[in-house]
């Protein structure tokens, strides 16, 4: 595929956090990327890394957390010229001035509690504006037009009295829908939704997620959406990225992780999924044991002790990227060549 297919490429992105003498390896060697104008869902267990991955990305890591390997890339448009180019956000200072420009103008987040990403004392409309305003010279009365034509697209009623209201005065869909009016508003060659439907009840978690599809239709939006819903990423996803411990442990279409899928974590989590016709009684699989603390150290596969067809070189030897001939990515050392389990 020709690189300006991509907009972002991670490689091997370790990420991680001090806490007291203790190292947590929050993202330990993640590499996926996101083509442009599709969806890259990132799926796995609480605690495996997915919101610092995508924090990192987006260089908004707490003061203990730093980026200790590996690459961001980001293929963007060079303002003057108008060729595309490639830009190493890893390497940007943090709170630098290009940084600044990209959050929000090229890559834009959700983030997973947007009841306290908004700010009680200001108008939401106001809110908006500021991003706005912060990466287009705009005048505030055709910002103000702006704004509202978008809060009616995102299916807010009443916008003109809607843009000056307080946050208090959302319900949590609506107040959903303003974080994504604050995302879209510029609109980014990138949205990073991080969990953005979870604390919504089913209905008004479809149309979120309609409205996001709708954006990508009408704007070409690349779009990474984190969830540990695997319904929603058989709904939306282009590509799947499976991770586990703080690596991506299966990255692969939509199709080839639902129909094919490889890692005996990602055959585990797709057992998780209800199917339908299910019966109410049946019980969900769930994965025997729980994910081990962040910060153990392991000198071999992460997902050894919890899988059912581990042998004993993997708790001793860390697996390597396999990729298939289609292309779809794996991690385990049953797909490794000269592995005397190897295909089966
Ligand atoms: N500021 C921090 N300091 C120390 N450890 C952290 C910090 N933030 C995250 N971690 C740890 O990093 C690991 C990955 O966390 P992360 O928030 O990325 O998980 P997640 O996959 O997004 O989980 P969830 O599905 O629950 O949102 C966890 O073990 C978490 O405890
Ligand atoms: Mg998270």
């Amino acid at each position: 595929m020709a690189e300006q297919d991509y907009i972002l490429k991670v490689n091997d992105l370790k990420t991680y956090f001090k806490v007291g003498k203790k190292t947590v390896r929050a993202v330990n060697g993640v590499t996926f990327d996101v083509k442009r104008g599709k969806t890259l869902c990132i799926v796995g267990e609480s605690g495996c890394g997915k919101s610092v991955s995508a924090h990192s990305v987006m260089q908004l890591l707490p003061v203990n957390g730093k980026i200790v390997d590996g690459s961001v890339e980001l293929m963007t448009k060079d303002p003057e010229t108008g060729e595309m180019r490639t830009i190493r956000l890893d390497q940007l200072p943090r709170s630098g001035k290009e940084m600044r420009q990209i959050r929000g103008k090229e890559i834009a987040m959700i983030f997973q509690d947007p009841m306290s990403s908004l700010n009680p004392v200001y108008t939401v409309g106001s809110q908006i504006m500021e991003n706005l305003r912060n990466h287009e010279k705009i005048s505030r009365k055709e910002g103000r037009e702006k704004i509202i034509k978008l809060l009616a697209e995102l299916g807010i009623p009443n916008p003109e009295i809607r843009y000056d209201q307080y946050p208090h005065e959302f319900s949590g869909g609506m107040k959903q829908r303003i974080m994504i009016a604050i995302a879209m508003i510029c609109n980014p060659t990138m949205l990073i939704a991080d969990e953005p439907t979870t604390a919504l009840d089913v209905t008004i978690q479809a149309q979120i997620l309609d409205l996001i599809r709708k954006m990508q239709r009408e704007h070409g939006t690349s779009v990474i959406l984190i969830t540990h819903n695997m319904g929603i990423v058989a709904e939306i996803a282009d590509e799947v990225a499976v991770m586990y411990m703080g690596r991506v442990v299966e990255f692969g279409t939509l199709k080839q992780i639902f129909t094919n899928p490889l890692h005996p974590y990602t055959k585990a989590l797709m057992r998780s999924v209800p199917v339908l016709g299910m019966k109410k009684d049946e019980e969900l699989a769930t994965i025997e044991g729980s994910t081990p603390d962040a910060s153990t150290v392991f000198n071999g596969c992460e997902f050894a002790d919890r899988c059912e067809f581990a042998t004993p070189e993997c708790s001793k030897r860390f697996p390597v990227d396999t990729v298939m001939e289609d292309g779809h990515r794996v991690r385990c050392l049953l797909f490794e060549e000269g592995h005397p389990n190897a295909e089966s």
